[in-house]
């Protein structure tokens, strides 16, 4: 192993540090978790104490990789995580609890150098190359949906609600404030929210911010809505489709690009107010939108979302106001600079963020490098052409199935770039094992339909 540089890994600035060992020191905080994501998004977290703080700020502290899904194998399991102090918050608590602080790390090997496994790192290396294209900012505002249920067990849901209903005053508008307060208690600003379409499905709207920061506040929504709920005796998932005949849980990614304050995909002149980059952003995604659909739809139960009807957006094309295109140019404020976007519908909230804004913007830069020309506008409903109607006009549909995506993926030059060798080689074989695991169930559906017949 080389010999490690020891004592001053972090990259960090050393303000930074003081400052976070002077919070520590003045809240009386008595723990501190350490965070930082495996390849499929999934949260790790270990504790330290106030006493090992310094040094882990300076030079990390080192953890077993090989039990991190991703990570490397066992003959090179060493690893250390360093802790980013800009990410230091307060964990949410109540009077008479511990105190526990929280800092998001970045994941080195022990010569220093980051970590190609570590999805953070991932996306460092795609905002890196926008500011070699002289972009400075990847604004993100995603829309994350999720369910509440009685328990972890099943389906039972706690109200019949829908889209905005303003159901009695009963448990899940109580619980959306009381996780709103903790999200803001935490940093995480947020705009607004809403009983969702289907019964016990919730929406809390996250105002938009840099994309890393923005990935860094999706795994602490994650996290926090779930911890509320859990204390509160229920159960959140954001499993993208877990009842039959009611929508799913999707997150839809608005996205802009900014330089020196101006946003990059507006032009007051345009028809659409969109810039040529703006343009050649979407059709990047357009044109990558099925190599990168195991990113933002990582697991087989993605697809059960990803059907056409249940306001799911399948089919490739691009269009203002209109729902059923896979690319929205929301219009709420025609004309206005800094809210000109472009929303992508595709994501659940089940990804991994730091993976999928990475590739999202891979798609868009590439769009922006190769010129790539952006087709009309698709304004009609999508969902009640015929498939027929839809060939005709060059309408492809995203993939079909976890099986059908990953080998897309697999073809993909642009994923491979966004990923890295090593997260992309991890990823397909993970992603196909669990496909594969998949395929061989007999489910309960085949034994209902073939068993008495067959
Ligand atoms: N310039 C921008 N770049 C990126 N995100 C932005 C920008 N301006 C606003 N946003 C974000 O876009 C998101 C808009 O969410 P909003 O709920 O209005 O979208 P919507 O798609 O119209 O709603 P729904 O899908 O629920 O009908 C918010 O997170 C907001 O902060
Ligand atoms: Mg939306």
């Amino acid at each position: 192993m080389a010999q490690v540089k020891s004592k001053d890994r972090a990259t960090s600035s050393k303000a930074a540090r003081a400052k976070v060992l002077a919070q520590v020191k003045a809240e009386k905080i008595e723990s501190i978790l350490l965070w930082f994501t495996d390849i499929e998004g999934h949260l790790k977290s270990f504790a330290i104490t106030p006493s090992e703080l310094a040094d882990a700020l300076d030079d990390g502290m080192g953890f077993d990789g090989s039990s991190v899904t991703g990570f490397n194998a066992i003959e090179e399991s060493d690893m250390v995580a360093i802790p980013d102090p800009t990410t230091f918050r307060l964990m949410p608590w109540r009077a008479g609890e511990t105190k526990v602080g929280r800092m998001i790390c970045d994941v080195v090997t022990p010569d220093g150098k980051p970590y190609d496994g570590d999805p953070r790192f991932v996306l460092r290396r795609a905002l890196e190359r926008m500011q070699s294209m002289g972009f400075d900012t990847f604004n993100i505002g995603p829309e994350l949906e999720y369910f509440l249920f009685k328990d972890n067990k099943g389906t039972e849901t706690l109200d019949e609600g829908g889209y905005f209903a303003m159901t009695t005053l009963d448990a899940a508008t109580e619980l959306r404030n009381e996780t709103i307060k903790a999200l803001e208690g935490m940093g995480v600003a947020i705009e607004y929210s809403h009983h969702e379409v289907a019964p016990s499905q919730h929406e809390i709207d996250m105002r938009y911010a840099p994309a890393l920061e923005m990935a860094d506040r999706t795994i602490t929504y994650r996290l926090i809505v779930k911890e509320i709920a859990a204390k509160n005796g229920v159960y959140a998932t954001f499993m993208p489709k877990p009842i039959f005949g009611e929508n799913g849980s999707g997150m839809h990614v608005h996205m802009s690009l900014f330089k020196d304050g101006r946003n990059s995909f507006f032009d007051a002149k345009d028809k659409y107010n969109l810039s040529p980059v703006g343009k050649a952003f979407i059709a990047g995604q357009l044109k990558h939108a099925r190599e990168m659909s195991s990113v933002f739809a990582q697991w087989v139960n993605s697809y059960k979302r990803l059907v056409p009807g249940y306001e799911a957006p399948v089919y490739v094309a691009w269009s203002r106001r209109n729902r059923s295109a896979l690319v929205r140019i929301p219009l709420y404020k025609p004309g206005a600079e800094q809210a000109t976007r472009a929303e992508i519908r595709c994501p659940d909230p089940s990804c991994n963020p730091y993976l999928t804004f990475a590739t999202l913007l891979h798609a868009g830069l590439e769009g922006i490098e190769k010129g790539y020309k952006l087709e009309d506008p698709m304004e009609t409903n999508l969902y009640h052409l015929t498939e027929t109607e839809r060939k005709k006009l060059g309408i492809i549909e995203l993939p079909g199935s976890l099986g059908e995506a990953i080998e897309e993926t697999a073809k993909s030059a642009l994923v491979k770039k966004a990923l890295g060798q090593h997260v992309f080689d991890h990823y397909i074989a993970l992603k196909r094992a669990e496909w594969n695991d998949y395929r061989l169930q007999v489910t309960q559906w085949e034994l209902d339909r073939y068993l008495k017949v067959l």
